[in-house]
């Protein structure tokens, strides 16, 4: 048995010295020292030898063991680190980084944004409408008559007959006053369509922002005033604006305002930016509020061209294109 001892030590030996991957380890720790493996073995023919043997025998199966299991644990620990520092060098530090490029809100979104705030300040509310709109809400209420040409087809996408994408915020309005009771002080966000050929300066989608407020003794006076406020929060204190007198079938009186424009190395010039007047009484009545009672006065702009004024931009198609590289600018 001592001898069988000893062999197991050198085979041991011999095959310890050819492991090397943790792989083979454990095959070699299946083969020596699991329940079944040659040391356990040899501890189960140990039971069956003499008591005078067993002292000598004992001690040296015991050595075997202790020997056989530090040196396995010696050499797993080895192997493992070997292993680890193998798999840090194949990560390359000297690689250079992935550039990670952050999305940006559209300029159309930040000067509808930069207006919103403005309007809240001066002590307007946000309201929505749909897109798609009754012909009743986009012109009957707004005291269009039959005939006018904005009914057209020409300029309006007709979905149907009584339906139709809206051509500017205005139904909106109606909406608000059958909702709510005055004081009304809100804008109206949002997207318009028309029916135009396009070019630099029209598109058949753009944005606009409502106004409105209904009380029982706003002024014309007011109306400018505010309008005025917004226009040199907006473009800054020099802004150079006009007041001219206009017509909207919804207002009475209406009044149109300008801006000046002077883009860099050309000739400068006036530049629409938004309707406005006293609520007619007619599309007061249309939304059961009393004219006798209530006054209110409107304004809507155009988002697109306003944007195009404060930002130098001479082209409204650029604005639609999703261009990255107009798009970061901003
Ligand atoms: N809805 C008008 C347009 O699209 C603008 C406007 C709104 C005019 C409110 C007066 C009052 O041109």
């Amino acid at each position: 048995m001592i001898d069988k001892i000893s062999q197991t030590r050198t085979d041991f030996d011999n095959d310890l010295n050819k492991i090397s991957n943790l792989q083979s380890l454990e095959e070699f720790r299946i083969k020596y020292l699991s329940r079944k493996g040659i040391i356990p073995q040899l501890f189960d023919a140990f039971k069956e030898i003499s008591k005078e043997e067993k002292r000598i025998v004992g001690q040296a199966l015991n050595e075997l063991k202790n020997y056989a299991q530090a040196k396995y644990e010696e050499l797993k620990s080895k192997l493992e680190a070997e292993e680890k520092t193998k798999k840090e060098l194949s990560l390359d530090v000297t690689l250079p980084g992935r550039i990670k490029t952050l999305g940006s809100k559209h300029l159309i979104t930040q000067t509808l944004d930069e207006i919103k705030s403005i309007f809240k300040s001066l002590g307007f509310s946000v309201y929505e409408g749909p897109e798609l709109e009754s012909d009743y809400n986009n012109f009957e209420a707004l005291n269009f008559p039959a005939d006018h040409p904005a009914r057209d087809m020409q300029d309006t996408f007709f979905i149907n007959q009584n339906f139709l994408l809206r051509t500017h915020t205005s139904p909106v309005q109606i909406r608000l006053m059958k909702e709510k009771k005055p004081p009304i002080r809100a804008i109206m966000p949002g997207k318009v369509y028309r029916n135009e050929v396009i070019s630099a300066k029209s598109y058949c989608l753009f944005h606009q922002v409502e106004g409105l407020y209904v009380d029982k003794d706003v002024t014309f006076a007011e109306l400018k005033g505010t309008l005025v406020a917004f226009l040199k929060q907006f473009f800054g204190k020099d802004v150079r604006y006009r007041f001219r007198a206009s017509f909207f079938p919804f207002t009475e009186p209406s009044a149109e305002m300008d801006v000046w424009w002077q883009p860099k190395g050309k000739e400068g010039r006036w530049l629409e930016v938004l309707g406005c007047g006293m609520v007619d009484p007619n599309v007061l009545i249309n939304v059961g509020i009393d004219p006798e009672e209530y006054v209110g006065y409107a304004f809507g702009m155009g988002i697109e061209r306003t944007a195009m004024r404060k930002y130098g931009i001479d082209d409204i198609r650029i604005l639609f294109d999703s261009d990255i590289r107009f798009l970061t600018q901003f």
